[in-house]
């Protein structure tokens, strides 16, 4: 397909990946709706010095549908159309161990936000996406995956949470490819960003090279959409 998409909604734009997400598609010429979640982030700021028209805050918070609703209602009255959703805002919730007892008291916070969140997006933003290149994007994790679970504590409801909303992308890609929509679904690699509260500076991927490998991959046709994958920043597919 030729690519003619030049508009796209970004979840948790703010920093970390989704902030790599928004520069990377300015850079390639797109408008950018950035859903923003913090009231102020001086990176973010910067970006739109850069790209003072392209880049269009939209506040945003996707575990509220409230919020899901009026951000869609500030898109739209800005562009009847988005060719790119992009599902990336997402939080981190470490439970602890269950042989010493788990810490649930966030569990619903994570699925609020990982697995209900995109959900929320993809059916309020659906009417604005009848035209141009129907994609759906989500950024998911090694962490969802079953077959390959490498952990026996730690994070277990945000691993639960990717795992939650790989199966919920699988089913609205049965539902919506016969309408013509395309998806993505994207482990970004251990990221150098924000989700511990802190820069997390161990973390081997910068959210730059994984955002642009992301995007790359995004506005990429497949040779066969049907088959739903998560693909990684090296390119490399995880199982369900
Ligand atoms: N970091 C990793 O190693 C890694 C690995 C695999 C997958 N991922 C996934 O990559 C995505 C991006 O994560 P990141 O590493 O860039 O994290 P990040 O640096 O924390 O960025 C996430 C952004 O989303 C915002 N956000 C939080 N709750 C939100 C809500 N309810 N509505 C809208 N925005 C919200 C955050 O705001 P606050 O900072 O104020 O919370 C932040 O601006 C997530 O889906 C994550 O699960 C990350």
């Amino acid at each position: 397909m030729k690519l003619t998409a030049r508009r796209a909604f970004v979840t948790g734009a703010d920093r970390g990946l989704g902030l790599g997400f928004a520069r990377s598609l300015l850079k390639r010429g797109f408008t950018v709706y950035a859903g923003t979640y913090m009231d102020h982030w001086h990176e973010f700021e910067l970006l739109k010095e850069e790209f003072p028209s392209g880049l269009v805050p939209v506040s945003l918070d996707v575990s509220s549908m409230d919020s899901v609703r009026a951000a869609f209602q500030t898109t739209a009255d800005h562009t009847d159309s988005i060719d790119l959703l992009i599902n990336n805002a997402g939080i981190l919730t470490d439970d602890g161990d269950i042989r010493q007892g788990l810490d649930l008291s966030k569990a619903a916070a994570a699925f609020g936000v990982n697995s209900l969140g995109p959900m929320r997006m993809v059916q309020t933003f659906l009417p604005l996406m009848q035209s141009g290149m129907k994609r759906l994007c989500f950024v998911s994790s090694e962490a969802g995956s079953i077959s390959v679970c490498m952990r026996d504590r730690g994070p277990f409801t945000y691993c639960m949470s990717k795992t939650a909303l790989n199966m919920a992308v699988r089913m609205t890609a049965d539902a919506l490819m016969p309408r013509g929509f395309t998806f993505r679904l994207y482990h970004p690699g251990w990221l150098k960003t924000w989700m511990e509260g802190e820069k997390n500076l161990r973390a081997t991927v910068e959210a730059e090279d994984s955002a642009e490998a992301g995007i790359d991959y995004f506005l990429k046709d497949l040779d066969v959409e049907a088959r739903l994958e998560v693909v990684d920043n090296q390119g490399v597919v995880w199982p369900f």
